[in-house]
């Protein structure tokens, strides 16, 4: 295929954004030749490009390969999956879905249809700082993982924010808050880097920081099934905010925080030292090292890159769609946690987290904002 003719859905934020980027000839091999959006003009009027109000009559245009899917996230799974139907390809935007169970479906559409690319847009992926710390990872330079704390309160969104859209924050619009939505990129790096925690437990408050029904301040313990531990903290309330990730394994402990990379590396492993050593304060020598690397560079163009070169060559996917399934689903089970105020097994019963946010739903159009029952177990 020479060109991808993509064809972007829903021209809010991001979408305006992903449409700018192809008009612009950023995306080699790709070329902007529909959007779906409900506004009569939403591009400049020069744009070559044409504009369908539904998505139906774009994706049986015959127009597109492939579609950008930019809309609120409970419509993902639904237009994702008819654009499989339709046999073209998904660069979906995060989350893949509004919650695990309909993640599966659009997953299984996508199977039924193999010969269709799916990916998914985590471009932190992308980025030099995480893909160093998953080579360290991945060779383990750290030894045995430990323990994983990051704390991501940098995500600061004023009440104008929640105002500016009537899906955002809301049980109906989103399926939840600052989880699914603004720490989901740090939830998918977390099992990029450390794979799936087995259990977790949430703290999430409900509109702590603002007047919206969903949580904005969250505290999650997290094990993983070889035994490490850690805390992942989320919040949009919280100026000048924090963005700290710490790893520790037997080798040594990585710190990211303030755009500096740093690796204490112990010069013997310290659970075999806690074994072996005679002197009962000693302690295993380590040695600090500064880890540079280059900066972002257009992430999200990177994800679209990508994803046409896996259409016109079949190359590997840098956040294949399935893959999408994670990071909702960590979200999810931590805000049912949250609720339920006891831990959650993964992988989680999304039927079960499905039936209880359509109950959440059913609640929020009869309560005004935050005066919400969630005390039901
Ligand atoms: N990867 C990122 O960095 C990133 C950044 C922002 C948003 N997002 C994701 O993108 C999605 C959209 O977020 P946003 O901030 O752009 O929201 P937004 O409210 O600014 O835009 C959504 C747009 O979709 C349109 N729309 C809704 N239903 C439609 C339909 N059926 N057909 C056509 N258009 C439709 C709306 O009119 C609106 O223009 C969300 O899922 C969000 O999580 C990702």
């Amino acid at each position: 295929m020479d060109q991808v003719r993509l064809g972007v859905v829903g021209l809010g934020n991001i979408g305006r954004f992903h449409a700018s980027c192809l008009l612009e000839g950023k995306v080699r091999g790709a070329e902007l030749t529909c959007v779906c959006s409900r506004r009569d003009q939403p591009l400049p009027a020069t744009a070559p490009v044409q504009v369908f109000p539904e998505l139906p009559s774009l994706l049986q245009s015959g127009l597109v390969d492939a579609v950008v899917i930019a809309t609120p996230h409970p419509q993902h799974a639904a237009e994702g999956i008819a654009a499989f139907e339709a046999g073209l390809h998904v660069l979906m935007e995060k989350p893949i879905a509004a919650h695990k169970a309909e993640a599966e479906r659009l997953i299984a559409a996508q199977a039924r249809h193999p010969q269709t690319v799916f990916a998914a847009m985590y471009q932190f992926r992308t980025e030099p700082r995480y893909r160093k710390i998953r080579e360290l990872i991945q060779r383990e330079a750290l030894g045995r993982l430990v323990r994983v704390n990051w704390i991501n309160t940098d995500w600061f969104r004023t009440d104008a924010y929640y105002a500016s859209s009537a899906w955002r924050a809301t049980w109906q619009g989103e399926g939840g808050g600052v989880l699914i939505n603004q720490c989901l990129h740090n939830l998918d790096l977390l099992q990029w880097l450390c794979g799936m925690p087995a259990r977790v437990q949430g703290f999430a408050r409900l509109g702590h920081y603002h007047p919206i029904e969903v949580e904005d301040d969250v505290t999650a313990w997290l094990e993983w099934p070889e035994g490490a531990t850690g805390i992942f903290i989320g919040s949009t309330g919280e100026s000048p905010g924090t963005n700290r990730l710490e790893i520790t394994g037997s080798r040594g402990r990585l710190v990211l925080e303030g755009g500096r990379l740093t690796v204490d590396r112990n010069e013997a492993d310290m659970l075999e030292f806690c074994r072996t050593a005679q002197d009962g304060f000693g302690k295993p020598k380590s040695n600090r090292e500064e880890i540079p690397f280059e900066p972002v560079q257009e992430p999200h163009v990177a994800v679209m890159q990508n994803f046409v070169d896996a259409i016109r060559e079949g190359i590997p996917l840098l956040a294949p769609g399935a893959e999408g399934l994670r990071s909702v689903e960590l979200a999810n089970a931590i805000l049912f946690s949250s609720l339920l105020h006891r831990p959650v097994d993964l992988p989680l019963d999304g039927a079960a987290w499905e039936a209880r946010l359509h109950d959440l739903i059913a609640q929020s159009a009869l309560a005004p904002a935050g005066q919400l029952d969630t005390s039901r177990k």
